[in-house]
């Protein structure tokens, strides 16, 4: 099985590109920028990432953001996770980024979009991989703040496929950017948003009713409401669920007591996402290596994940038709 999950055609809908800043890489970017830091080595940066909750994480993650400066940075952070979905058979990646936590520091938002693109027009043009970018705002910021960042999105209209909302999910709920995102729709945009990782299950029924998303980013507390659950069956609401984030950052106490596989089953179009994998143990395998070993999965279930990946995701029709023969030719050739 472990073979099977290993070489199974993967799409990934839930990366935050500053989340898979690994300890080398920034040890290398602090180094290359003249960025002191407050740990001696990577392997002591790497025993800090033990967190209690979404906040004590969101505090390391901006800190380790503060190395990337110029575009080859942003180029070398974005090429590194390439060649982690290159090893992982990752066909397609929807990728988050944050640019407010690098404008708020002084770099231009074109430095941010130039480098990550040209790392994958490269993934495309060296791998095949597929991608598209998602920029998300910073939900402890204000509306203005967001109008002004959404601006700037527009320009690179080209470039981005969709706007997203992240950070602190307790405190900042989704109505406090239905104008922006309701400008955002206008502009051309689609919508996602994080609701339902630490925050109430009202949160998933707002980013629905009042943003307009076509996915959920986690959404696991929808099962404090049944109903709600039912409604997203009904709608095919998909849910990008990040199950070793949920497990570091204590959504969850076990994957065991985890909810995705249950999900599943009910007929929900859950995905499995890596999230933050720098600061969670893991990529996509491992996500999905992680939730198997807790919660066993039989082939057809495994790749039913990426079957809803590829439905939910941003591509073309006949690109979904493409990448879901992919993953019947493989569950046809690897069936027993
Ligand atoms: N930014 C990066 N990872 C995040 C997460 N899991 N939740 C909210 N904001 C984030
Ligand atoms: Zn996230």
């Amino acid at each position: 099985m472990e073979t099977f999950i290993k070489s199974l055609p993967k799409v990934e809908l839930h990366i935050h590109i500053e989340g898979s800043l690994e300890p080398e890489l920034l040890f290398m970017l602090a180094k290359r920028n003249h960025i002191a830091l407050p740990y001696d080595s990577p392997e002591s940066l790497r025993q800090a990432y033990k967190f209690a909750d979404l906040q004590s994480f969101l505090d390391l993650y901006y800190q380790g953001a503060n190395t990337l400066i110029n575009e080859q940075d942003f180029y070398d952070l974005t090429w590194a996770y390439i060649e982690r979905c290159k090893e992982q058979n990752v066909i397609h990646t929807e990728i988050f980024f944050d640019p407010q936590t690098h404008t708020d520091r002084g770099i231009e938002f074109d430095t941010v979009v130039a480098g990550i693109y040209q790392a994958l027009e490269d993934a495309s043009c060296q791998f095949g991989i597929s991608s598209n970018l998602i920029m998300c705002f910073l939900r402890h910021l204000s509306e203005e703040a967001a109008f002004e960042t959404l601006q700037e999105a527009a320009r690179h209209k080209d470039k981005i496929i969709a706007v997203g909302l992240d950070s602190s999910e307790l405190g900042h709920p989704p109505e406090k950017f239905s104008r922006v995102f309701q400008k955002a729709r206008e502009l051309g945009f689609f919508t996602v948003a994080h609701a339902g990782e630490e925050g109430p299950a009202q949160n998933i029924v707002d980013a629905i009713e009042l943003l307009g998303v076509s996915r959920i980013d986690h959404g696991v507390r929808c099962t404090d409401s049944e109903e709600l659950v039912d409604y997203l069956i009904e709608r095919k609401m998909p849910l990008t669920v990040c199950p070793l984030s949920n497990i570091e950052l204590r959504v969850f106490n076990s994957m065991s007591e985890h909810n995705i596989v249950d999900l599943l089953r009910k007929g929900l179009c859950v995905t499995v996402n890596s999230d933050d994998p720098a600061y969670f143990g893991g990529y996509m395998t491992e996500n999905l290596l992680a939730v198997h070993k807790a919660l066993p999965m039989t082939k057809l279930e495994l790749a039913q994940l990426t079957i809803n990946a590829i439905d939910s995701s941003f591509i073309s029709v006949a690109n979904k038709l493409k990448f879901k023969e992919l993953v019947w030719h493989y569950l046809a050739e690897n069936h027993h």
